[in-house]
């Protein structure tokens, strides 16, 4: 008792005495190393970026995300007529971005049948790039932040990886082949080449690949995502790097095969998905069904994919009451502990990253292995403080 009491004093005066060196590891054994991915814990995914905040899938919400400790951004990949890919979720620019007040666009309104349904709107395929990027994109909903309407430009695909690059500590990406059929059906890349190619080549452009946990993808990790099995099958013969199978609501037919919700979810789909993809990622309201906003019992779906070594990502989670089941009393933690702790997921998509990452820090706070210059410090300092114990014994 008396002893322990002494170790802090002892401990302070180590502190003091190294205060002018602070211990931090030596530059030429950094190796050019940034604070790597954590992977102690789920995968904070930041849905569009720090969507809830500001404007989705632009820089800024990007930066916001990284900055607020997302393990990866989250990004849907659509083109450009000319054949860009852009970062944006709709294939309409009506709902996201100031296209309403753009009256030189005012004849570009178009109807086309999108999955089965026509649509009308301003399709982002009848827009060159240098078009997008005289638009700025807005917030979705009304009840979220307006002020940076209209301030940030659409991004490139390439912009978006850029910023994932230059993030000061390694931050992962985790970008969609959004709507592929419509895609290929309204884009034609001049080399004959498809989205799909052209969405792997600006990966491979960038350093890119490598299976799961590998080298190679610790250094820039990345989940390819998809709603359409064919993409994923395609892709996976032009690059090694994991791929989550995503699954839409039990309602929605896959965009490309046409197949069901039972079917693309039963036991023979995913034997035959998982030699394909490393994850699947559903809607959280078909994992958990809801009746009248409160859960029902969960179904077995997360418990068969992890009997295949299938991750699970679930979409998506939002801190305002009016997503928030009643069951989680307006509280979105206590959402998250639902999910994390009894369904028990492997990463979750996230409008608001910064609410995750502090519910974590606070439950499963990172591994001190994590190579943090603080981590290492305190590491040491406890080793230290082991020493000076079993001496005291002595
Ligand atoms: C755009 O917003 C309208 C009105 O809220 C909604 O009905 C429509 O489904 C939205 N479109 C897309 C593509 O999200
Ligand atoms: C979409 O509109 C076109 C032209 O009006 C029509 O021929 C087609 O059947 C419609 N498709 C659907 C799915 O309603
Ligand atoms: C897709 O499947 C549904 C239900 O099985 C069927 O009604 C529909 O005609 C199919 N659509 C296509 C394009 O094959």
């Amino acid at each position: 008792m008396g002893l322990t009491c002494f170790v802090p004093l002892l401990l302070l005066s180590f502190i003091a005495g190294c205060a002018a060196r602070p211990i931090y590891p030596l530059p030429s054994k950094l190796d050019g190393k940034r604070q790597p991915l954590q992977t102690s814990r789920p995968f904070n995914i930041a849905h569009r970026g720090s969507n809830g905040e500001l404007p989705e899938e632009t820089a800024a919400a990007y930066m916001r995300a990284i900055e607020e400790g997302t393990d990866f951004i989250e990004t849907d990949i659509l083109s450009s007529k000319d054949g860009v890919l852009i970062c944006h979720h709709d294939v309409i620019l009506d709902n996201t971005t100031d296209i309403a007040k753009h009256k030189e666009f005012e004849n570009r309104r178009k109807t086309y049948e999108v999955q089965g349904v026509n649509m009308t709107g301003f399709f982002v395929v009848d827009f060159t790039m240098k078009e997008l990027k005289k638009l700025g994109a807005t917030q979705r909903y009304s009840f979220r932040d307006q002020q940076y309407n209209g301030k940030f430009p659409i991004i490139t695909f390439e912009e978006f990886i850029s910023i994932a690059l230059d993030a000061p500590r390694v931050v992962g990406i985790y970008p969609e082949i959004k709507n592929p059929v419509f895609i290929n059906q309204h884009v034609k890349w001049s080399d004959g080449k498809k989205f799909e190619d052209k969405f792997v080549e600006i990966l491979k452009k960038y350093g890119y690949g490598g299976p799961y946990m590998s080298k190679q993808w610790l250094k820039q990790p990345l989940f390819i995502q998809s709603f359409a099995p064919t993409s994923l099958v395609y892709t996976s013969k032009l690059i090694d790097s994991p791929k989550v199978f995503l699954i839409d609501d039990i309602t929605v037919l896959t965009e490309d095969t046409n197949q069901s919700y039972s079917e693309i979810t039963s036991d023979a789909y995913l034997d035959y998905i998982k030699d394909y993809v490393v994850g699947i990622g559903p809607w959280k309201d078909t994992i958990v069904p809801v009746v009248n906003n409160y859960l029902q019992t969960p179904t077995d779906l997360v418990a068969r994919a992890h009997a295949r070594d299938l991750q699970v990502h679930p979409y998506t989670y939002r801190n305002e009451n009016s997503f928030l089941h009643f069951n989680f009393h307006q509280d979105p933690y206590q959402e998250y502990d639902y999910w994390l702790n009894k369904i028990g997921v492997d990463g979750l998509f996230t409008d608001f990253t910064g609410s995750l990452h502090t519910f974590q820090e606070l439950t499963s706070p990172q591994s001190k292995d994590q190579g943090d210059d603080n981590g290492r410090a305190s590491k040491l300092l406890h080793k230290i403080a082991a020493m000076i114990s079993s001496y005291g014994k002595v």
